[in-house]
């Protein structure tokens, strides 16, 4: 373990502050996670029933500190011992990564280690692999409360964005319907937890843009609010299964569309919307059809976490990049192709 190099990563790039300590490959054998913890701010916004910036900022701040001191001591590794510093740069809230960046820049600063500024897509995409050595070619989905975008991913760092929503995400999608239907914050684990007992094929609910690589799931959120006056007796389970579903059944018939197009052997899937049980299912099966691998990553990985940002930022650092301290946080950065 000489010669393997340790990252400290932060995530503030919405409501959740995570931080990670992550050592690098030694050898043949990939990374190895030495602490990761993530202070959730899920009942602070729960009440508003989405996030509210200027909260979650604040949060960070006081959750950031306790964090960096409880990975350390898990680790057992002083601060003067890490090799980098790491924090998501965008996209995201601006006050958010703000937060986590600014103390990652402080640190590297302080002391003389590089910087690594990492793009929290990057994090998500990268998940499936994590702790692994090579990262192969594949077709990426990546599904979160504020993304849903398939990529085709050559390597580390080599990007082609397929599609993208044109409206909200799959998660956002969740979250707004669950609302509607007086669900708790976030959305996507309710839904799912009432759809278990549902009849997904009771409402005929819409999939938009069939033809298209993007996605579009407000007008499935307006059929929802459209469908609910209307209803009577016991409906809550059979509506959860029907959203679920037809959120599932658009998000498998592209990203299998996209694996056929750039015909890769391999599809992935990632962020916080890849936890649903469903989604794993119906695209490992329809997978399977194709012949093409599916790799997907445990669930604490796929919602937002500072582990999946060390991984990234020690990809690069083992490839000899690191940023510049100047480089400022960037709320809309886009994937680098
Ligand atoms: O990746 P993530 O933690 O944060 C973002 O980068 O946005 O994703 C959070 C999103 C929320 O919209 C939440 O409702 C959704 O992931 N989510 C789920 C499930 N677990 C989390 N959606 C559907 N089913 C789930 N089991
Ligand atoms: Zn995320």
């Amino acid at each position: 373990m000489l010669n393997s190099k340790i990252i400290l990563a932060l995530e503030t790039s919405c409501d959740e502050t995570a931080v990670a300590i992550l050592r690098g490959r030694n050898g043949h054998s990939g990374s190895q996670l030495l602490a990761s913890e993530v202070a959730s701010q899920i009942a602070e916004h729960e009440k508003f029933g989405g996030v509210v910036p200027e909260v979650a900022s604040r949060n960070h701040l006081v959750h950031a500190p306790r964090l960096l001191e409880r990975v350390t001591r898990e680790a057992k590794i002083g601060i003067s011992q890490i090799d980098a510093f790491a924090a998501t740069s965008g996209p995201g809230l601006a006050s958010s990564l703000m937060i986590g960046a600014s103390i990652a820049k402080g640190l590297a600063i302080g002391f003389g280690k590089p910087y690594l500024a990492i793009n929290h897509l990057e994090g998500h995409l990268l998940s499936p692999f994590f702790g692994e050595t090579e990262i192969k070619p594949n077709v990426s989905l990546v599904v979160s409360g504020g993304h849903t975008m398939s990529i085709f991913v050559r390597g580390v760092g080599e990007y082609e964005v397929i599609g993208r929503t044109v409206d909200d995400a799959a998660g956002e999608a969740f979250d707004k319907i669950a609302k509607l239907l007086g669900l708790g914050y976030p959305g996507g684990p309710e839904i799912e937890r009432c759809a278990a007992k549902g009849d997904s094929k009771r409402f005929d609910l819409p999939r938009s843009m069939p033809e298209s690589e993007n996605f579009s799931f407000s007008g499935l959120k307006t059929a929802v609010r459209y469908l609910l006056p209307t209803l009577g007796g016991d409906f809550l389970a059979d509506v959860c299964a029907s959203v679920q579903q037809a959120i599932v059944d658009v998000l498998v018939r592209k990203t299998i569309a996209a694996a056929k197009k750039f015909d890769v052997d391999l599809v992935t899937v990632s962020g916080g919307v890849s936890c649903n049980r469903e989604l794993r299912k119906q695209l490992s099966k329809a997978c399977k059809g194709q012949r093409v691998e599916f790799k997907t990553a445990e669930a604490w990985l796929c919602t937002d976490n500072a582990a999946m940002i060390a991984f990234a930022a020690m990809l690069k650092l083992e490839n000899g990049a690191s940023s510049n301290v100047t480089e400022e946080i960037d709320p809309n950065l886009a994937l680098a192709v």
